[in-house]
């Protein structure tokens, strides 16, 4: 890597490319990533350049590998949660939905928004917020992201709906009470 890097927040040097320019994973730009490649192709070992990469960020991380851990856990030290089974990531994943309503929230009651604001200066994000409230960034890591979708069979889901209190989805007639 060059001795000169850009130092942008959330902005991460991962790469050279061929004509030396480093490549960056710029969280800002582009907030969500799926990184594809074939096995062994070092799609982990990418991730955990990332985990290294972010830690001089003022970033709060959050880990979901359902592989019972095996490729996040060795970096547990860096994360705020970490889930190594599913019913731990649907917990995590809803304590993160419940805090982005609250962030939306947030960014709501900043708007102010009146005729003389300009559509471009509406806040829409928490880059848009005064730094003195602007929420921590988050960022969730998930190694991989297939293992979610194994928990999605119908079986999974009942017992998902189950856990919350709620009426499994049924697919035949709904029963009558007699
Ligand atoms: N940039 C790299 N340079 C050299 N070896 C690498 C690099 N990235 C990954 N590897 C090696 O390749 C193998 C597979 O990497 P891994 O990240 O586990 O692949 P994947 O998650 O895509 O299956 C590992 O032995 C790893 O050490
Ligand atoms: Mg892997």
């Amino acid at each position: 890597m060059p001795a000169r890097l850009d130092t942008r927040p959330m902005c991460i040097p991962v790469a050279l490319r061929e004509d030396g320019s480093v490549h960056y994973r710029d969280y800002r730009a582009v907030p969500h990533g799926l990184t594809l490649g074939a096995t062994e192709s070092g799609k982990s070992v990418y991730q955990r350049n990332l985990v290294a990469g972010l830690a001089p960020h003022h970033v709060a991380l959050v880990g979901i590998d359902c592989k019972q851990g095996v490729e996040l856990f060795p970096l547990a030290r860096r994360f705020s949660a970490l889930a190594d089974n599913p019913d731990a990531a649907l917990e995590l994943l809803e304590a993160l939905v419940t805090h982005m309503e609250e962030v939306y929230q947030l960014i709501r009651a900043e708007q102010r928004i009146s005729v003389a604001v300009l559509d471009a200066e509406i806040a829409a994000d928490i880059w848009d917020l005064p730094e003195d409230i602007r929420p921590v960034p988050v960022v969730v890591l998930v190694d991989e992201v297939a293992e979610l979708a194994l928990y999605a069979t119908k079986d999974e889901e009942k017992r998902r709906d189950r856990r919350r209190g709620r009426r499994p989805r049924d697919h035949g007639p709904t029963p009558h009470r007699v």
